[in-house]
């Protein structure tokens, strides 16, 4: 087997999914945990009591000193290597989320025991649908009084409309939780405080044992139920998206996720196949590949580079490679790639598929950029959603209106918001998927730019990017609404409706152009 074989698998990149307080941070760190990247004594605790001593501002803030450190967490366990990326917990960030799913292999999916399927779950899991990528599902919160345990499977089903596969069962919850059954190792595990315990006991000496009184009866009810309906676990299935294997137990007792990972490693997918603009990039070819899905600002302010993250798709990246960057045409020197383990930042020599590494820069890399050895084709599938909220921008001193030029276009590079100049206006106007959006960007606008501005209401309703295999249609619709017409960050042309019914109206009228309401984040030209 080659090395980059070997490599291959090895590796499992993933993100986790859920709503806000299902238990993602505090299943992330005790994954790390398990693979022994830290020792979780107090750090849940400190994160926590920093939580509620904050505001959501600050909390955004703290996100953001964090981030550059926690947002992808690298570690081993058992002979195979984890990318985890993490994604940010609030709604009002999901198009940075929705990105960095474009970068993983499988998902992890968290639910609330006691609270089931919640919204922000059901969006999540849609983009995991549109992909096709595999999602385990964990129930957390077993020691607390949760629902019944079909209910919850019933309500995945039905709701996520994603065939539910049991591979964990739970006996009782909160009070009268008793532990866990294995579907594949026939056993129940009694709940217990101490995490490294594994006594797992025999379905048939179940009756004998105390620790489960309360809740064998209906175990072995349900056992017999699961099994005769004959949907346990098929990794097939799994693999192509139709199935959620399930799982069930508490992160916070760290009971019942080391019997995930187990599960999760073995059937997980090794690195994917990549679609790109021409051919789709098999993991395993030599030559290198990879693209890029999050820029961040790094935190000093002084400094004003960024940390490009690539995710690498196939071939080896080896420090100080030349690589072509397809949108920019033109060869660069890929070097200094840092690694991001669970507390630190490492320099690294090499990465392979399925490893995400950051690249220093000064603004030259952007998201949606593709890294070659040579080839000419890009990477698709890394999507910018058209925002939902507008506001007119403008820098409280005329003189600064360069800066705030200057800061929006960068800020628009990395993600942060969207920005639409008007063709006939003059004005700026910010586009936003949530609130906290434009406090970040007038934020960074005062810190990083010192450009205060404001932001101030416009009539927009709609944003929708305009295609047209005809350039004359685009230019009859221009000539006709000129003062709906805006060019985004990248140079597109978008067409800014004041009410649904207006887009309707000029939908109907222009039947040869497209109005997207997502756009590739491909092929962006300097
Ligand atoms: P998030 O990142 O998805 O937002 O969730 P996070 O891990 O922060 O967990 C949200 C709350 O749920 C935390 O409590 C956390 O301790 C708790 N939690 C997570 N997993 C479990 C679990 O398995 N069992 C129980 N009982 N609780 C769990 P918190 O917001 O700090 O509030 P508090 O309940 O500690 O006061």
């Amino acid at each position: 087997m080659s090395i980059l074989d070997n490599e291959l698998k090895k590796r499992r990149t993933f993100a986790i999914i859920s709503h806000p307080d299902a238990g993602k941070t505090t299943v992330t760190e005790k994954l790390l945990y398990l693979g022994g990247a830290i020792n979780t004594a107090g750090t849940v605790k400190a994160r926590k009591s920093a939580r509620h001593a904050t505001s959501d501002w600050m909390e955004i803030e703290r996100q953001r000193g964090i981030s550059v450190t926690s947002s992808v967490m690298q570690f081993d366990y058992k002979d195979h290597i984890i990318n985890l990326l993490d994604t940010p917990g609030h709604e009002d960030f999901s198009e940075d989320t929705y990105r960095t799913l474009s970068a993983v292999d499988s998902a992890l999916m968290i639910i609330d025991a006691a609270r089931g399927v919640e919204d922000r779950t059901i969006k999540l899991l849609e983009v995991c649908r549109l992909r096709k990528t595999p999602v385990v599902t964990f129930i957390n919160k077993l020691d607390r009084y949760g629902r019944a345990p079909l209910e919850l499977l019933d309500e995945i089903e039905s709701v996520l409309n994603i065939a539910c596969a049991p591979v964990t069962w739970p006996i009782g919850s909160g009070q009268h939780f008793e532990g866990l059954y294995d579907f594949n190792k026939k056993a129940a595990l009694p709940y217990a405080k101490d995490e490294n315990q594994s006594d797992w006991i025999d379905l048939r000496d179940l009756y004998a044992d105390p620790r489960f009184e309360k809740g064998r009866s209906d175990l072995i009810d349900e056992v017999e139920l699961l099994e005769g309906a004959g949907n346990l676990f098929k990794t097939t299935d799994f693999l192509s998206g139709a199935v959620t294997p399930v799982f069930f137990g508490s992160a916070l007792r760290t009971f019942g996720l080391r019997e995930m990972l187990d599960t999760f490693i073995n059937i997980a997918p090794r690195p994917l196949v990549r679609p790109t603009t021409t051919e789709p990039v098999e993991p395993s070819e030599s030559s290198f590949s990879a693209f890029v899905f999050k820029v961040q600002a790094n935190m000093d302010p002084k400094h004003r580079d960024r940390i490009a993250f690539l995710r690498i798709c196939s071939g080896e990246y080896t420090d100080g490679m030349q690589c072509h960057n397809v949108r920019l045409k033109r060869k660069m020197k890929l070097g200094g790639a840092i690694q991001f383990m669970a507390q630190s930042r490492e320099a690294t020599g090499n990465a392979f598929p399925g490893d995400i590494i950051g690249i220093h820069n000064h603004g030259t890399i952007q998201i949606g950029d593709t890294f070659t050895e040579g080839d000419n084709f890009m990477f698709s599938g890394i999507p910018s959603f058209a925002p939902e909220l507008f506001r007119r921008v403008r820098s409280l001193d005329p003189l600064r209106n360069k800066a705030l030029l200057k800061g929006l276009k960068q800020l628009c590079e990395e993600g942060a918001a969207q920005v639409f100049n008007f063709k006939n206006r003059g004005d700026l106007v910010v586009g936003a998927i949530g609130m906290l959006q434009f406090e970040v960007v007038a934020w960074r606008l005062q810190h990083e730019y010192s450009v205060e501005c404001v932001f101030e209401a416009v009539p927009i309703k709609v944003a929708r990017w305009l295609e047209s295999s005809e350039p004359s249609e685009i230019e009859k619709l221009e000539k006709h609404s000129p003062l709906n017409i805006a060019v985004d960050g990248a140079g597109k042309l978008v067409y800014l409706a004041p009410s649904a019914a207006n887009l309707q109206v000029t939908i109907d009228r222009c039947p040869n152009v497209t109005f997207r309401a997502t756009r590739e984040m491909l092929g962006q030209q300097p």
